[in-house]
């Protein structure tokens, strides 16, 4: 394969870039929706029913943030996105890493968890201290409740619009780390190919889409993800 020629690269992250980082996936052995039901902290109706709880949830995932680093797999997609500034990375996850390892061209289509968003107003806030089923906005008067800015299951993620132009324009495809559950990034793959993207699934195990890629590259994001950019910009 000769992969020199890319100039415009989609890159799908999931769960599994940040596990080496210390952040627990979510379906893996030991992954947060084992010990969390995702209908009691993940939806709309759950932060209706007990917003304390959910506050609560999200304030243990924001708190584990400083404690953190960008593995050498995120550092990895920063330098890609300087070799080739047509690079732009998708990522389903909330945590804080590609934007701290360099990556500037990034939408959080699952939101962010440094942030939180007026329920009325949708003003985004960023998050100094932990939220509480108090925690009120500075936008309107009177003040309404904060949420986090979490796509929540049931809602539409976000930039999808951005995502659908740019996958339209790809010549590369990348997922890394991601089960392939979760739609619509799970139909990305499907998308990019359909348009003539190369497509690469970086997973350290088989996922629930990888029959639809041209090509797998098996092992722990922090290796395999280094090895493929080198491949691609020579460092
Ligand atoms: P999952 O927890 O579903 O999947 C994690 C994937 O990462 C699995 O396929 C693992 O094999 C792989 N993996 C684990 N460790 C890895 C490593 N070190 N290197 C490479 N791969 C590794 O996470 P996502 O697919 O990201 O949504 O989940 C998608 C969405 O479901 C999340 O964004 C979240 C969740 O519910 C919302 O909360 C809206």
């Amino acid at each position: 394969m000769s992969k020199s020629h890319y100039s415009s690269i989609v890159v799908l992250t999931g769960a599994g870039i940040s596990a080496e980082s210390g952040i627990k996936t979510f379906r893996d052995q030991g992954g947060l929706w084992e010990s969390h039901r995702l209908e009691d902290v993940a939806t709309p109706e759950a932060f209706q029913r007990d917003s304390a709880l959910v506050q609560r949830f999200y304030n243990e995932r924001r708190a584990q943030l400083p404690l953190v680093e960008p593995n050498d797999g995120h550092l990895a997609l920063a330098r890609l996105e300087k070799a080739v500034p047509g690079t732009l990375v998708i990522t389903q996850n909330v945590d804080d890493l590609h934007e701290r390892a360099g990556s500037h061209h990034l939408i959080h289509m699952h939101g962010e968890l440094s942030k939180a968003r007026c329920v009325k107003s949708g003003q985004l806030f960023r998050v100094k201290e932990p939220l509480s089923e108090h925690s009120l906005c500075t936008c309107c008067v009177p003040a309404n409740l904060l949420r986090p800015h979490i796509v929540w299951f049931g809602e539409m993620p976000l930039g999808l619009d951005r995502i659908f132009h740019a996958l339209a324009q790809c010549d590369l495809f990348i997922a890394i780390g991601t089960s392939g559950q979760v739609y619509p990034a799970a139909g990305f793959v499907d998308e990019a190919a359909s348009q003539g993207a190369y497509c690469i699934e970086i997973n350290a195990d088989n996922s629930h889409i990888s029959d639809r890629f041209d090509e797998h590259r098996r092992g722990p994001a922090s290796i395999e993800v280094p090895k493929l950019v080198k491949e691609l910009c020579g460092h």
